[in-house]
């Protein structure tokens, strides 16, 4: 092995692990050679089929066309909660932690089978049938998991809306879905404080013409404003809903679940996943990423309002027949331990989590961690960003006391599940290095002229070859689809990050090549926020980057042009990120606004992005050619009134 640090596969795990380094090579080597026999021999494994397939994989990249395991019937809710019962009815399938430590409830299999069937039965008594578009906005409540799955036990397909997103964000989903029924709490709690989910929807669903019902879960209880003609209770209809809804039998290409996600232009895309290829992909993932087995506790961080709330806090461990545990608070809340004290409290044995919550706990000191145990713990994960070798070093020997493998999972909304990952049984790890392609994953890495680079090599990564969990178009535009990820490199699928494999094969994901953030490991798009900005009537102009951000990952830095003869001030860059929060969410609130007199542009007009990214980063010597600009003493101007980093 290299240069790099290195950590080898703890014997007590590689012994008991589903599959060891010798497993991994022989069952890479079948799932690329004969993909289809590797994949049809997976889907007979992991998934029960109400009727076979009769082609396993049938594709076209460059006219982004997909189809897995064409002609075979199933249904997700069958897979992830009937089939359990005949074993594990009293087992936990949910654990559920409130943001008060105080608050937690579990759900066994026969319970949430019997609440999602019954709530199947109020979806289809308020007229949602298969395929209809239903939009989910609900905090991280055990319901959340009834309300998914009972979308999937009938055929509708979810489109689950971040809590964090604001009314103007939610209205635009919902709209673009064509959705006609919303589910959303009254209130949720947030690190002590409470959220108005209900307020946001009540202003969303006023401009939304076709919305014609929303069922409202009471979690704080509070009063809320109520409008009858449009709001159900889901108490009361619960109350008289029937536990019999038989599964709606779908197709292994009928659509699952609408997701929407920040690309680079203005317009969120609602990535849209399939049932078979997704659920099968989901749950391999979960099993042998994670070493799952028998009994394990599970506890993924994510926010079902992301893509790893969907495959890794439902429906993988679900399908798997796993305990997950679903956390509605924040890490830091009541005190920074609060992580810890919870791994304690429920015997979590893998904990996957995104490194700039590692980032922000570190910050904090050890001694949080250490007056917790946490020897329940086997498996540490992982994802939404490079994870920085500081802080790789501290989750595996602080908070893992050197005892469990650390799996750090590269992946996005678009690819459903895990595609650059250790295996913890199989593979030495090297702490900042997303390591070795799982099963079935090809990727390559190419230059700028689209020519595949061999051995040690940095460029952009794209996949060769279709994997069963891959999301197969963008709902309504399926040729923005193709022009996103499949035009610029024909007959690769173009994922967006820049990679560098070394002279093990290992990559080293270096991050977004386009103009997509990654915020406290939420994506965002600079073209949304900008176009938040701009909505400001003093405001002519604006251009967003991401700076490097010790917490936080990347930060976010705005140039913003006024009005001629307008004068910046602090309480204008209070309106703005005002403005910003109403468009989009808090999460996007720009971190510094320099005033920009102008901005650097070529002579046709456009923006050098590339140019902006290094002032903000304080990299300002080394600004490469300048030539182009329309007016190169802009740069000047910008480098001299540049705002100090955090
Ligand atoms: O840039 C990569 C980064 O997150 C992007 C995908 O974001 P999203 O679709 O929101 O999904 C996040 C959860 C899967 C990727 O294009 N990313 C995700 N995981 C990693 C990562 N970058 C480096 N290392 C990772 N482990």
């Amino acid at each position: 092995m290299s240069d790099q640090k290195t950590y080898p596969v703890p014997a007590k795990i590689a012994a008991s692990a589903h599959i060891d380094a010798a497993a991994y090579q022989r069952l890479y080597r079948q799932s690329v050679e004969q993909p289809e026999v590797f994949w049809a021999e997976q889907a007979e494994l992991f998934l029960d089929w109400q009727e076979p397939w009769r082609k396993v994989l049938q594709y076209d990249y460059p006219k982004g066309e997909i189809q897995w395991f064409v002609g075979g019937k199933l249904n997700v809710t069958v897979n992830c909660l009937d089939r359990h019962l005949a074993k594990r009815a009293d087992q936990t399938a949910v654990i559920w932690e409130g943001d008060d430590p105080a608050d937690s409830r579990t759900l066994t299999y026969r319970e949430l089978h019997e609440q999602v069937c019954k709530f199947g039965n109020v979806l289809k008594a308020q007229g949602v049938e298969k395929g209809d578009r239903v939009c989910i906005y609900l905090p991280m409540i055990a319901e959340a998991a009834v309300a998914i799955l009972a979308c999937a036990r009938i055929g509708a397909v979810h489109s689950i809306v971040f809590g964090g997103f604001s009314a103007d964000a939610l209205r635009d989903r919902i709209i673009d879905a064509d959705c006609r029924l919303l589910i959303c709490a009254d209130e949720s709690y947030r690190g002590g404080k409470i959220v108005h989910s209900k307020l946001n929807v009540d202003k969303a669903a006023d401009q939304c013409p076709n919305l014609r019902k929303v069922i409202v879960i009471k979690h704080t209880g509070h009063d809320i404003p109520w409008h009858e003609e449009r709001d159900i209770c889901y108490h009361t209809a619960m109350a008289t809903a029937s536990a019999e809804c038989p599964p709606e039998m779908m197709d292994a290409e009928d659509p699952l679940f609408i997701l929407y996600t920040s690309g680079s232009t203005g317009q969120p895309k609602g990535v849209s996943h399939t049932t078979g290829g997704y659920l099968l992909y989901a749950a391999m993932t979960h099993k042998y990423v994670f070493d799952y087995q028998e009994g394990d506790i599970y506890w993924c961080t994510a926010d079902i309002g992301w893509i790893t709330g969907h495959s890794y806090v439902l429906y993988g461990p679900l399908c798997n027949g796993a305990t997950t545990l679903m956390f509605e608070g924040v890490p830091t809340h009541p005190h920074p331990d609060r992580f810890w004290q919870v791994i304690d409290k429920h015997r979590v044995n893998i904990f996957y989590t995104a490194p700039t919550a590692i980032r922000a706990l570190m910050a904090q000191g050890d001694e949080f961690v250490n007056r917790t145990q946490r020897t329940s713990l086997r498996i540490l994960g992982s994802v939404g960003e490079p994870i920085n070798p500081e802080a790789w070093e501290w989750y595996y020997h602080v908070v893992g006391n050197k005892r469990c493998p650390l799996v750090d999972t590269w992946w996005q909304t678009e690819t459903g599940g895990i595609l650059i990952t250790p295996l913890p049984g199989a593979t030495t790890l090297k702490p900042g290095s997303a390591t070795l392609p799982f099963f079935g994953v090809q990727p390559a890495i190419l230059d700028q002229g689209g020519h595949e680079l061999a051995g040690e090599a940095e460029g952009m990564l794209v996949l060769t070859h279709p994997w069963p969990g891959q999301a197969r178009t963008i709902y309504g535009d399926h040729q923005r689809f193709v022009d996103t990820y499949f035009s610029k490199f024909p007959g690769y699928y173009f994922a967006g990050d820049g990679a560098r494999r070394d002279q093990d094969g290992y990559y080293w994901i270096t991050g977004r090549i386009d103009d997509v953030l990654n915020v406290c490991g939420h994506r965002l798009g600079t073209a949304e926020i900008e176009s938040a900005l701009v909505l400001h009537d003093l405001v002519a102009e604006a251009a967003v980057v991401g700076f490097p951000h010790p917490i936080k990952g990347q930060g976010i830095y705005a140039y913003v042009t006024l009005n001629v003869g307008i004068e910046g001030s602090s309480s204008l860059k209070g309106e703005l990120k005002d403005l910003v929060r109403e468009e989009i969410s808090a999460i996007a609130l720009p971190d510094l606004i320099q005033w920009a007199p102008s901005l650097p542009k070529t002579r046709s007009g456009k923006i050098m992005r590339r140019i902006l990214r290094k002032i903000a980063a304080n990299e300002f010597h080394d600004l490469g050619d300048t030539s182009t600009l329309a007016d190169p003493s802009v740069v000047e101007q910008l480098i001299a009134n540049r705002l100090k980093l955090p």
